[in-house]
This record gives structure tokens, sequence and C-alpha cells, in this order.
């Protein structure tokens, strides 16, 4: 036995144990409180298992949830994923409410906002009035603190329409109203299946497609000035990264880290990183390590339509890629990449259900990456899910632990008015989930 590993096995067995009687104690204070005491006389839940790395199916509590879709995107803070357009033509016409508002007149495409309160697991249909776009598929999509930022994206046929729109949406008032910003300066023009981040008080939008053209160039917006400027506009030289959409992007300080995508045809590597360095603004191709842990050395293979959300650990920053496809087969596989030293490790224990692409995931800051939608090969059809997967990818605080066991016997927790669960001492950053202000 190597005893690093049966150190390592021990110390998280100290962690269990204490976590097992924090939640006891939790739960002792929960049932002295009446008004969740009934719920955990009547309910004979199992116990509760912290389970790190393993990927499981969130049940959906409530009436309502997305139905299937692909080519949608979700983002995420510690309270709510979000989910916004998506795309699905093969709804049997039952399912359709035919005066349905949110469908869009070329009906597969989904004029839709949701939220998913993580500690209550209740999806939520925003009704938003006013400019919610035609663009519903393969935008881009992510948090700026309490801003939702959705970029890009196309209308159907796809390439048709594109659309090069930043919409801003305030998450924590829940307006009725998606906000286009009224930009200046070069903007780049209409795509979709582009990756975006924020930093610094600026937004970046990375590559695309017009459904023709694919690139890989780099555009910029302050988000205080409201103004667009090019910041790399590819000219097809050597050392450029090829053009691509459905990528994933990573940042560390000054530099850009690009995780594959593709083009119609092609799918690109993962064992070929394009990294852009902002303080000199030109691009690196990067050659990162394959994983030879086990005797067999393994690289995970080229691929577009994946998933991948960053983590900014104490061991450094870390991207894991979910899925994907190569145009012939659909991966399942989960692929950790320390940005630090480029290792690929092949997330041994951690694979989803089944091969799904153009699905959409989002972490939170302690570290717990959903998986959203997407499209599951079956023997004769593609078939497009609606279920929501969630993976711890690191230890998180304990604290998070006992939040999550108490959700575990009582979740009805959100019944419960904000000031009583204060009260019993919930800290107040997790009462913040359930009752936002
Ligand atoms: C830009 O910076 C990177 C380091 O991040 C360096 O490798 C590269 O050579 C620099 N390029 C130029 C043109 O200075
Ligand atoms: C990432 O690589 C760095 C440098 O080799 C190492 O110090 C760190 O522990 C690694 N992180 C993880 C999570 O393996």
């Amino acid at each position: 036995m190597n005893p690093i590993k049966e150190f390592i096995r021990f110390v998280v067995k100290c962690i269990f144990t204490i976590v097992n009687g924090i939640c006891l104690i939790l739960c002792h204070f929960c049932n002295k409180f009446n008004t969740c005491s009934t719920n955990i006389m009547t309910s004979k839940r199992k116990d509760y298992i912290f389970e790190p790395f393993k990927v499981t199916e969130v049940r959906c509590r409530g009436f309502e949830s997305p139905r299937p879709r692909s080519g949608h995107r979700i983002a995420c803070d510690d309270s709510n994923i979000y989910c916004f357009g998506g795309y699905n033509p093969s709804l049997p016409l039952t399912n359709i409410q035919r005066d349905n508002p949110t469908w869009t007149p070329a009906r597969p495409l989904f004029k839709e906002l949701w939220s998913f309160s993580i500690a209550s697991r209740k999806w939520k249909q925003h009704r938003v009035i006013e400019n919610m776009p035609e663009e519903l598929a393969s935008n881009a999509m992510c948090m700026n603190g309490r801003y939702l930022m959705i970029f890009g994206g196309t209308g159907a046929p796809f390439g048709n329409k594109c659309s090069n729109d930043v919409i801003v949406w305030r998450t924590c008032n829940e307006d009725a109203k998606l906000q286009i910003l009224d930009v200046t300066g070069t903007r780049p023009p209409g795509q979709y299946g582009q990756a975006i981040l924020c930093h610094d008080g600026c937004f970046y939008t990375v590559g695309g497609t017009n459904g023709f053209a694919y690139n890989c160039d780099i555009y910029r917006l302050d988000l205080r000035t409201l103004v667009w400027e090019p910041i790399f506009v590819g000219t097809g030289q050597e050392g450029e990264p090829l053009g691509r959409y459905r990528h994933e992007i990573a940042r560390v300080g000054n530099k850009l880290y690009i995780i594959g995508g593709g083009t119609g045809e092609w799918a690109f590597e993962l064992m070929e990183i394009p990294m852009f360095d902002f303080e000199n603004n030109t691009w690196t191709i990067l050659t990162p390590k394959a994983d030879d842990i086990e005797k067999d050395t393994v690289a995970p293979l080229p691929r577009k339509c994946h998933s991948a959300v960053q983590i900014d650990s104490p061991d450094g920053p870390q991207v894991f890629v979910a899925g994907g496809s190569d145009g012939n087969s659909v991966f399942e596989d989960i692929w950790r990449l320390n940005i630090t030293d480029l290792q690929w490790t092949l997330m041994q224990k951690t694979v989803l259900p089944h091969p799904l692409y153009f699905h959409s995931s989002a972490v939170t800051s302690s570290g717990c990456m959903y998986v959203f939608g997407g499209i599951e090969p079956k023997e004769d059809a593609t078939s497009r899910n609606n279920i929501l997967y969630k993976v711890w990818l690191c230890l998180p605080k304990l604290s998070e632990m006992c939040w999550e066991a108490l959700l575990h016997f009582h979740p009805n927790l959100d019944q419960v008015d904000g000031r009583s669960l204060l009260n019993i001492g919930i800290p107040s950053h997790f009462v913040q989930r359930l009752h936002m202000q």
C-alpha cells in the first residue's frame, strides 16, 4: 500500500466523521425547530454521504423544468444555475403548448431564461418580456458578478442570422427585461459558438463562426466606456491558431488558453493549446502532457461541443473538460488540465453516465460542477436531454458539506423564512442562497 494514499484515505475518513458529527448536531437543532421537524419525521432519508468526484443526477423538485435541449448555455453563481436559449427540433408535438410564448416562430429554438435554485432544487422560468433575442442557439454566456452576460448566437436556420449584441440580465432583482448594451467602437461581427470571459472590467469574445467562415479573433469591450476594440484579428500567418467555434477557454493572469473547438468538419486537438498573452498580444502554441499515471499513456482526443470549467484551487488553476464530439464519436470522459504544468489527467472515476455533446456546464465558487442538457447519441436517433448532473471537482470547505447534508435531510428548507434560519444558527451566506436579497 502506498503510504501517501493510505494517509489521504485516513484524512478523508476523519473529515467525514467530523462532517457527520456536525450534520447530526445541525439535524438536532432542526428537529427542535418545528417547521422542519415535520419533514424529517415523515421522511426516511438515507444517510448523507459526501461523494466528491462522482457524477450524480440532480433530482429536481417543483413543478416545472426546461424541456430537453442542446446548444443552450448555463452559468451559475453559488445560489442559482441560469439556463438560456437552446434548440430541439424533435420534441413530440403533444409536448408543445401551442400558445406558449416562449417558442420562437421557428419553433425549435427556446426563447427561455430559466434559473435553478441549487438549494431548493427548483427550476423557475423568468418571463422576460423585453429584448429577448431571436438568436438562441450556440450563444456564449458567462457571469459577471451579479450580472448574466449573453453574447452572439444564431437563429434558425443556423448561420442565417447571427447576433453581435451583448445582452445583460441582472440576476438579483429578477428583471423581466434583458438589457442590450449600447456600445460603440469596432464591434465584432455577428457570430455564434464564441467563447467569452469577463476580466478586469472588460468583456472578451474569442473565435466563432457565421456558419461559413471560422476565426479565432479576439475583441474586447471595455464595460466602463462600452467601446469595442479588436485585440487580435487573424491574418492566416503561421503560429496563429486555426479559426474555430464551440471551443472553450481558460484564463490565468494575463494568459488565455483555448481548449479544442472545431469547424463544421473538423475537431481540434486538446494536445495543442493556443495561448494568447494579453501582455504582448501574441499567440504561442503550447503542447500539454498526456496522462501517464497508468502504464498506458492516454491523451484526450480532439473535440468540439464539449464543456469546460475552471477552478482556482490551492494547488493552482485546473480546467475540467467534459464530453464533446470529434464529429464521429461522442465522449463521456472528463479530463483535468493542470494549467501550471499543462498536465492532462483522465478522471478515472469521474465519468458522464452517457456520451454527451452540445451540453453546457458551470461551476460554483467552491468547485461543484453542473452539467445540463445536450445531445446523447442513441442507436437510431439523436436524443436531447434535460438532465442536470453535478460533481464536486475538489474537496470543499466542511461548511459546504454540512450545508449539503442539511439540505439532504431538509429539502424543504426553502419554505422556512430567512430570519428563522438565521436564528437556528445557519450562516447568513447559506441563508442567502435560499432567500436572495
Ligand atoms: C510574449 O510573451 C510570452 C510569454 O508569455 C513569450 O513566450 C513570447 O515570446 C512573447 N512574445 C513576444 C513577441 O514578445
Ligand atoms: C499542478 O502542477 C503544479 C506544478 O507541477 C503542482 O505544484 C500542483 O500541485 C498541481 N496541481 C494539482 C491539482 O495537481
